[in-house]
């Protein structure tokens, strides 16, 4: 079976680089991604290709390529589905915020509205994708839509997540570490549908690293592959609140640990707390589904995960304010990053918030700065929260297009994101425009203590 006509449900922070980077490879297929959000689309065939919505290094030079060749945007979901032989759906499985499984289940009201559309306008059979991450079993409940809504055409459901981590997505496309294909393996329609999408990755991927399994497999190795990766940045946010109390340094801890090959290197960076669209969305997925089987310990066990991360974004901020003289009430704290880490304007979850929340609370003045962040952004992610009024959180922030106008009259600067240009900022200059004491809280462990220390700030690294 060859592949002609590719659609892709969602223009997301999935969808959008996937898809670019599956035409470029594969110039023979059209490539066509559609999305209800018209200003979304608009943005994505933005003539300035760097105005694209989704920033990652080395994206907008893959859509100046490709972009009206064979890869296209579009609002018109019927249209791009229809013409389709292989349908992704990379639409958001958020949290609910409402009903049974509030808080913890995934919101699956957009894969379902996407099934019902595709059986809706399908008119000939149809390959469909499960891109985005889903709770293990979801393609039973889409097969189970297409095939007694649809128009008697046949479909093959495939589930294909995704891996790429923001900051690193075109990389991550380019040279992943493996790609995971779960379908129907036991029947030779469903063996033709996953082979047709390993051709598809073959053309830049070796053989070997793409996996076949079925179809649950598939599912629930995602969800694992999140919790595990989330996992170690709270064990190792773990072990940074007893450094602190102990003399050890955490990251010594972590490069002797990292070392042992059994354990390994990577994903051991303590921080103030992982953020990120995915990582406590799957994870309470995944304590939801095992509580929904009655599995309470496997539940307590992955929980905990998350327990632990809030726990390090509350106690950074609470650090601040013990450190300030136990007040931060009309003092000016400067908060550099607001991303969930760097190389992305993405901000959902992103501990910035959380820790901005906390000193807005205490009355403290915000002023914020990140390279890629709009400051409409800014505010609708401290709206979302509903802790005050957007009157009031207009008043206590405002957001600058500059570190060291941010810095300027500040009496604390508290790192939030990694970004590379943080390191090398002139410390000097900063010092001599703060208040004194001058308070530097690095939540990111980015900058060099022993030089802050001796510029004069009063030094503090999470893990230390
Ligand atoms: P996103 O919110 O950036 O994009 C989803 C898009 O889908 C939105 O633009 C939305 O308007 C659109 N959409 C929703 N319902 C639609 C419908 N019925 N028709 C057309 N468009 C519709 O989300 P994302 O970050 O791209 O994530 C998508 C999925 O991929 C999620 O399940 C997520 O868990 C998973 N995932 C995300 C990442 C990541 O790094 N962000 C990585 C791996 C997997
Ligand atoms: C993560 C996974 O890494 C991807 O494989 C997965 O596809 C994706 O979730 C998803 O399903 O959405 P992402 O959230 O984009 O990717 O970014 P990560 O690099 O995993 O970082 C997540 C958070 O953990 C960030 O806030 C980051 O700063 C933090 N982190 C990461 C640490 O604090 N320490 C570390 O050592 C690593």
């Amino acid at each position: 079976m060859k592949i002609k006509n590719i659609c892709c449900i969602g223009a997301g922070y999935v969808g959008g680089p996937t898809m670019a980077v599956i035409a470029q490879k594969c110039p023979e297929i059209k490539v066509t991604v559609v999305d209800i959000n018209e200003n979304r689309i608009k943005k994505w065939n933005d003539p300035d290709v760097e105005k694209i919505p989704i920033y990652e290094p080395g994206l907008s030079d893959i859509v100046k390529e490709t972009r009206g060749k064979n890869l296209f945007f579009s609002t018109d979901v019927d249209q791009a589905i229809e013409k389709a032989d292989m349908i992704f759906i990379s639409v958001n499985t958020p949290t609910k915020t409402y009903g049974i499984g509030k808080g913890m289940a995934a919101d699956l009201k957009y894969i379902e509205l996407c099934a019902r559309q595709i059986a809706r306008v399908a008119k000939d059979d149809k390959i469909v994708i499960e891109k985005s991450t889903l709770p293990v079993r979801t393609a039973a409940a889409l097969k189970n839509i297409l095939d007694n809504t649809g128009n008697g055409v046949k479909y093959q459901i495939l589930s294909n997540p995704e891996f790429l981590a923001e900051g690193t997505a075109v990389e991550d496309l380019l040279n992943p570490d493996r790609v995971l294909i779960g379908g129907d393996i036991e029947t030779e329609n469903g063996m033709e549908a996953v082979n047709a999408l390993v051709d598809i990755y073959a053309t830049w991927i070796p053989k070997e690293n793409i996996l076949t399994t079925n179809v649950w497999s598939s599912e629930l190795s995602k969800l694992t592959a999140n919790a595990f990766l989330a996992q170690r940045v709270s064990s190792i946010n773990a072990m940074s609140q007893l450094c602190e109390v102990t003399g050890a340094d955490v990251d010594e801890v972590a490069r002797a640990v990292g070392k042992d090959s059994r354990i390994g290197s990577k994903f051991l960076k303590s921080s103030v707390g992982f953020g990120g669209s995915c990582f406590q969305k799957d994870i309470l997925n995944l304590v939801y589904i095992s509580r929904s089987f009655g599995l309470n310990e496997v539940a307590d066990y992955w929980e905990q995960v998350i327990i632990m991360n809030d726990h390090q974004k509350r106690r950074f901020a609470a650090n601040m304010v013990q450190t300030m003289f136990n007040t931060v009430a009309g003092k000016k704290i400067a908060i550099l990053g607001w991303a969930f880490k760097k190389d992305t304007n993405d901000t959902r979850e992103s501990a910035a918030i959380y820790v901005a929340d906390y000193l807005l609370n205490e009355q403290a003045e915000i002023e914020v700065y990140d390279p890629k962040v709009t400051e409409e952004q800014i505010y609708s992610d401290l709206d979302y929260l509903g802790s005050r009024s957007g009157d009031v959180n207009r008043q206590a922030v405002t957001v600058v297009d500059s570190a060291l106008v941010a810095c300027e009259d500040a009496h604390a600067v508290a790192i939030l994101t990694e970004w590379d240009e943080f390191v090398n900022l002139d410390w000097k200059k900063i010092y001599d425009k703060m208040y004194k004491p001058a308070f530097l809280f690095d939540g990111r462990r980015l900058l060099n203590s022993k030089t802050k220390k001796e510029i004069g700030f009063d030094f503090y690294a999470i893990g230390n």
